[in-house]
């Protein structure tokens, strides 16, 4: 079994993402971008056109090594993130999921009933996971060494939101009647859900990624009070067992809009805290000196000339100091960006 020791993690060529991400000194300031394989990218839309469906294209281990390796040979970041989606586990926990062009996610039998919920399968679903794995296996491979490769999974409560609501939601009115009216109810999916992700993410680590990353994209649409009294000890189980067998693989937490939930975030005791645009990067440093973070500058400052993007960029750095910091934006990167302008927010960063 592959662990963290193996000799495959420490003949990377390129660390700095790695040793940031550990809390040490990189050799040059790290940076990657969140949805950095995507439609901004040319080549990935000539890829992403060869399938009507999205999931298919997901279940493509071949294509989806090739996309995962793009932005590293395009754009120049120091990691990988696996082609895949938040969204994989639900058609494993018996979810009828499509991705239609105009609408995103849309689920066609959304959990509705306390029964439908107490009948989810729960643990291990692996099993049907496996072309997720067979996508890590190849993109190690095409990376061979260059950059590590980041797998990831969603946070419970944005998974659940998504199986409630049925697809994306405007206030996740549904999973939070769900959760004020019959906590137990609420509590026993987000139990599963963990279950089932920290299964997936271990099982991501065993395939070959150097690190991990849970993304809570909706977390910030609760109080800290309830995030910490509903959403956060099912969060920390999953940190628990990912942390318990894999101690020195890298695991990040990101919440969107969670400024607010910062101290329970840090709370959770991962590696790296990730931070979302809203957020002053000073004021989470000054709060938390001890915590290292990602981030944080806003998706649309790409739309910026790129002397802008890098005057911007140096400035962060000058927030960030000689502390470890993974940079990266502070959401997903937008489909109209100019990838030079990608480029010029990477070259910023490495720039002494
Ligand atoms: O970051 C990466 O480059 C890796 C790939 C990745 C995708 N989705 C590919 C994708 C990752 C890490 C995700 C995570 C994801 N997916 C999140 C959490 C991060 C965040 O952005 O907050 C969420 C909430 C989802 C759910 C999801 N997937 C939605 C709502 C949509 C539709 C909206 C949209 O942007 O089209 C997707 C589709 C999706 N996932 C696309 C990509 C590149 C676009 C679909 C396409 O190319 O046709």
């Amino acid at each position: 079994m592959a662990n963290s020791s193996s000799p495959t993690r420490t003949a990377l060529k390129n660390s700095s993402f790695l040793d940031a991400a550990l809390g040490r000194k990189p050799a040059r300031a790290p940076v990657w971008i969140m949805r950095q394989a995507g439609r901004y990218l040319a080549d990935y839309r000539r890829v992403r056109s060869l399938f009507p469906s999205f999931m298919d294209f997901c279940r493509s281990p071949e294509h989806v090594a090739e996309v995962t390796i793009q932005p590293v040979d395009q754009v120049g970041v120091d990691a990988a993130i696996l082609f895949s989606d938040i969204l994989v586990l639900l058609p494993p926990l018996g979810l009828q999921l499509e991705f239609k062009e105009s609408r995103g996610p849309v689920i066609a039998n959304p959990l509705r009933t306390d029964e439908a919920i107490a009948a989810l399968p729960g643990g291990n679903l692996n099993a049907e996971l496996e072309y997720v794995f067979e996508g890590i296996r190849r993109s190690k491979k095409a990376l061979d060494q260059r950059v590590p490769l980041i797998g990831f999974a969603g946070g419970p409560f944005t998974v659940a939101s998504y199986m409630v609501e049925g697809g994306s939601s405007k206030e996740l009115a549904r999973l939070k009647a769900l959760m004020f009216s019959k906590p137990q109810v609420f509590a026993q999916l987000m139990s599963k859900l963990s279950t089932v992700t920290a299964e997936y993410l271990c099982e991501q680590i065993r395939q070959g990624v150097d690190a991990v990353t849970l993304m809570d994209s909706w977390a910030g649409y609760l109080s800290p009070d309830d995030y910490r009294d509903q959403v956060m000890p099912h969060t920390r189980n999953i940190v628990a067992t990912v942390k318990k067998n894999f101690p020195s693989v890298p695991f990040i937490h990101y919440a969107n809009g969670g400024p607010t939930l910062l101290p329970h975030v840090v709370a959770l005791g991962v590696d790296v805290v990730g931070l979302d645009w809203r957020m002053p990067l000073a004021e989470a440093i000054r709060a938390f000196p001890n915590q290292t973070f990602q981030g944080n500058l806003d998706p649309c400052w790409l739309y910026a000339p790129p002397e802008r993007i890098a005057a911007k960029v140096k400035e962060m750095k000058a927030v960030v100091g000689s502390r470890p910091h993974v940079f990266n934006l502070g959401h997903g990167i937008l489909p109209d960006i100019s990838p030079d302008h990608a480029r010029a927010f990477v070259d910023a960063v490495h720039a002494d």
